[in-house]
């Protein structure tokens, strides 16, 4: 079966769709859907694009998931030249499909391309590729509260080259996966864990791309947290070591009694659809934002001294999570027992229900995928 698709920004491709001749029988999705957990299970298909230097984009498909046939010499493998994003598709109470600002997803994985030095995917070609997957997939969109389908756009190296240059044959996919809560314990409180021995990302440096080489480089602290009882590890920027930056996969805000929310602003941090959705949201109500740099001694103080009464992270996967205590080596923030702030909580549900379609979609941030 051949797909012919009119796209405003590039000028046509045409998905070549071959069906999985073995998707997974309906009763063995019911029960994955029943019970998803984050990132463990796979829908029966993907979409793949490639790009070369002299082609450009061409032969685009969606195929059977499985696995990919890469020369051993990929530069992506040797390299780390790769790029990826994260949104949802969320099903309405009416059965249909939806995802959330994936203009703003799609800008962001350009962004990422060139500070990666891989070809920009252009935004109707992004969107066209998530539709695609939802077309034949979509019996994988779960139904039940706070799930979805999680969409991960990914490109890489794909050429077969040891010189360190740009590759000039890229791959790009995309493959889903039906999600529930991202943290075990659904929405609760987390503690963190503040790494002074290492950073994210550095002055110049890849911080603000979705690479992969940003989320391995918080593993090993990720590590160190989870050896403290913390859930997430907190960076501080690399050239003061003061300064908040992010989690190792997510936004932070803070907020003061007097309903100021205060985000970090740094150029190695990655811009967050998520929080900048919340902090429009927050503003929309009256609240003032502060996007500006946090040093963990400011935060410590006014939490100590009553000012700062809540703190959340942020991100497409998880959402909203409150943060209840900081932790790091000879001082604490916070109180390992705080319950969910109450902004925090009220900000994540007008997201959540604006996502879901419980609400009016005030801001045109849905876009339908299965039509
Ligand atoms: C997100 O929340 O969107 C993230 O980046 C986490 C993801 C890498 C699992």
């Amino acid at each position: 079966m051949t797909l012919s698709l009119s796209l405003t920004d590039v000028s046509p491709l045409q998905f070549a769709v071959t069906r999985n001749p073995n998707p997974r029988s309906d009763a063995d999705r019911e029960e994955i859907l029943a019970n998803p957990g984050f990132g463990q299970y796979f829908t029966d298909h993907m979409v793949q694009i490639h790009w070369s230097e002299r082609g450009g984009w061409h032969r685009a498909a969606v195929e059977p998931y499985g696995k990919i046939a890469l020369d051993p010499a990929a530069a992506a493998l040797h390299y780390g030249q790769e790029i990826f994003e994260g949104l949802k598709a969320y099903r309405h109470a009416d059965g249909s499909v939806w995802t959330f600002r994936p203009d703003k997803n799609a800008e962001r994985f350009q962004r990422s391309a060139r500070r990666l030095a891989l070809p920009e995917l252009p935004t109707g070609l992004f969107i066209e590729s998530l539709k695609q997957l939802v077309a034949i997939d979509g019996a994988w969109v779960p139904a039940a509260d706070e799930t979805c389908l999680y969409l991960r756009p990914f490109m890489f190296a794909a050429e077969a080259f040891l010189g360190v240059r740009a590759a000039k044959k890229v791959y790009y996919f995309v493959i889903a996966s039906p999600a529930g809560a991202y943290f075990k314990g659904g929405v609760k409180p987390v503690k963190i864990w503040l790494s002074t021995e290492y950073g994210r990302a550095g002055f110049g440096g890849t911080g603000a791309a979705k690479t992969g080489g940003n989320y391995a480089a918080s593993l090993l602290p990720q590590q160190e947290a989870y050896a403290e009882g913390c859930d997430q590890v907190l960076f501080l920027d690399s050239v003061e070591n003061t300064y908040l930056e992010e989690l190792g996969g997510m936004n932070i805000v803070l907020v003061t009694k007097d309903g100021t929310l205060i985000t970090p602003d740094s150029p190695s941090i990655l811009e967050g659809v998520t929080r900048d959705s919340l902090l429009e949201l927050a503003e929309a109500r009256g609240h003032t934002v502060e996007r500006r740099q946090i040093s963990i001694d400011e935060w410590r103080d006014r939490a100590a001294s009553g000012d700062i009464v809540e703190a959340f992270a942020c991100g497409t996967a998880a959402v909203v999570t409150p943060i209840a205590q900081l932790k790091s080596r000879g001082f604490s923030i916070g109180d390992p027992d705080a319950p969910a702030g109450a902004l925090t909580m009220s900000l994540r549900k007008e997201l959540t229900d604006i996502q879901y379609g419980r609400v009016e979609d005030r801001f045109g941030w849905l876009t339908r995928l299965d039509a």
